[in-house]
């Protein structure tokens, strides 16, 4: 046989994507496969263009494609190959019924289980890799138990804690690599068989291995705590512009304590991306159906502080440029949820976008990857309000004849912008809005902006 061991992954996302190529280029005698429902996304993983933008990644999926990566839309024939199953399909909030709002809507998760067991003629392993709510795998379970064929499933926990933007040097180079398995001789025998895949590059030290349901509670908790660290910073910001502190200080001074650390402290307009929000929810939802409603409140909280800050955001600018907006043209400088990703799953510029849109300003959104995404995300907005939106990659254009500039995403390139060419560019007074305190306020203010910093005193030409 030519490969020692075949590794399934289902759905060919942010996830799956980046890890399998991973797994692959670390694991050359094991075959990866890839596959997904959607056949675009597989011929986009096949060319050159990724479905996906993510630093470093193209390089690692040439590497193995073709030798043990393969991505394809047979997911039954990946199925019936498999050793192993990684099953990494989205599980969005529920939008719908029970729980909308706030669980985890596992419709695609189950109908993978489903097909798993149809597709089966031997004994797997299946690796949530997906976050999911706590005791998830037990549903598994009893979805693959179920099957007639006498075939025995052993589910494990592996959870993914990549970031967009860093996935593939956190991948290579994780803090922790969690597998989580039924304390049974099957189980642990599996939890051996997923830990030796990634034994081959991670230091055996930071493979850590735990029961089920500890690995699955781990991924919501790991992501509350770094949520809830951004909303801390973010209603400090608040109290700053109040008081004449600055937030940037405060995060300095704060996290100079080891204890607390510097990472995960700068003020923003409110973190965005698929994951946040999603598992705080999931988090508060399971929390309440047991009944631990201070727990729910406690952790709602972290959510409640990140759409205030949005709104104070917007806010900001509706007021400082004189209560109006109706027809002034505001440029959005960044629409990514982050840097260094096109994804702009509940990106804030999402909410600034529609807010202004209401208010009737004329947007242009510029970004250097995720127009594509805006576009389709501001698609039915735009239709439901007077204001109107036009795309532009290069910020010098958009800007010209703008009076706003909104700060929305931290992409480096936007601090050697050269702001004299664009405030001369620019209507007058001219406003800069720095969602994320990423520019040089006090130049900007000298070249004749007015300057709204977050968490940190404006700098205005006003008498
Ligand atoms: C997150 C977790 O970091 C990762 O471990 C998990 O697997 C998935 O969720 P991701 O959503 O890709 O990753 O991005 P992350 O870097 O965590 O940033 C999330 C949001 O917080 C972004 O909108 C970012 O701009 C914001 N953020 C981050 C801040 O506003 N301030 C900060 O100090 C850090
Ligand atoms: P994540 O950020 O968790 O990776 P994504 O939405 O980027 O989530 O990716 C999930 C992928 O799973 C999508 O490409 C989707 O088409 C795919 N998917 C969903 N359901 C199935 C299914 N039943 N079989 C195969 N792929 C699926």
């Amino acid at each position: 046989m030519k490969y020692k061991k075949n590794i399934l992954c289902i759905g060919a996302g942010y996830v799956g994507g980046p890890t399998m190529a991973v797994i692959a280029a670390k694991c050359p005698d094991f075959k990866v496969t890839v596959v997904d429902v959607n056949a675009e996304r597989i011929r986009a993983w096949n060319g050159d263009r990724l479905p996906i933008f993510e630093p470093g990644l193209l390089e690692v999926v040439r590497e193995a494609r073709g030798r043990n990566l393969f991505f394809s839309t047979d997911i039954a024939a990946g199925i019936r190959e498999a050793d192993i199953i990684f099953v990494s399909v989205n599980t969005p909030t529920k939008t719908f019924g029970q729980g909308a709002g706030m669980a985890s809507d596992l419709q695609y998760w189950e109908k993978t289980a489903h097909e798993i067991v149809a597709h089966s003629d031997r004994a797997k392993i299946i690796v949530e890799k997906s976050t999911l709510p706590v005791r998830t795998a037990e549903a598994m379970e009893h979805i693959l138990q179920e099957n007639k064929k006498g075939i025995h499933f052993e589910v494990v926990s592996n959870p993914e804690f990549l970031a967009e933007g860093s996935a593939v040097r956190d991948l290579l180079e994780p803090d922790r690599v969690l597998i989580g398995s039924r304390q049974t001789e099957a189980g642990l025998q599996a939890m051996r068989e997923v830990r030796e895949i990634f034994a081959r590059w991670v230091p055996a030290e930071k493979i850590i291995t735990t029961n089920l349901w500890s690995a699955e509670l781990s991924k919501l908790v790991a992501n509350a705590f770094l949520a809830q660290r951004i909303s801390s910073i973010n209603a400090v910001s608040a109290l700053c512009e109040k008081t004449g502190a600055d937030v940037g200080e405060i995060s300095f001074a704060v996290g100079s304590d080891k204890r607390i650390g510097p990472r995960f402290l700068n003020a923003s307009i409110g973190f965005g991306g698929s994951c946040f929000k999603k598992d705080i929810l999931n988090l508060v939802y399971i929390s309440r159906s047991y009944g631990l409603i201070e727990v729910a409140d406690y952790w709602e909280a972290v959510v409640r502080m990140n759409e205030y800050q949005q709104e104070r955001f917007v806010q900001a600018i509706i007021r400082e440029m004189f209560h109006t907006v109706v027809g002034k043209k505001i440029v959005l400088l960044g629409f990514a949820f982050k840097a260094d990703t096109g994804d702009t799953r509940e990106s804030p510029g999402i909410h600034v976008a529609r807010k202004l849109l209401e208010e009737r300003a004329s947007l242009v959104i510029s970004d250097p990857q995720a127009l594509e995404n805006a576009r389709r995300d501001l698609a039915a907005i735009v239709g439901a309000t007077a204001g109107t939106v036009e795309y532009e990659p290069d910020p010098y254009r958009a800007a010209a004849g703008a009076q706003g500039l909104a700060v929305i995403t931290e992409w480096p390139a936007y601090r050697e912008l050269d702001f004299e060419k664009i405030f001369a560019s620019m209507g007058k007074p001219a406003f800069v809005f720095d969602g994320r305190n990423i520019l040089d306020h006090r130049r900007l203010f000298e070249i004749g902006f007015n300057v709204f910093p977050l968490g940190k005193p404006s700098l205005t030409h006003f008498a």
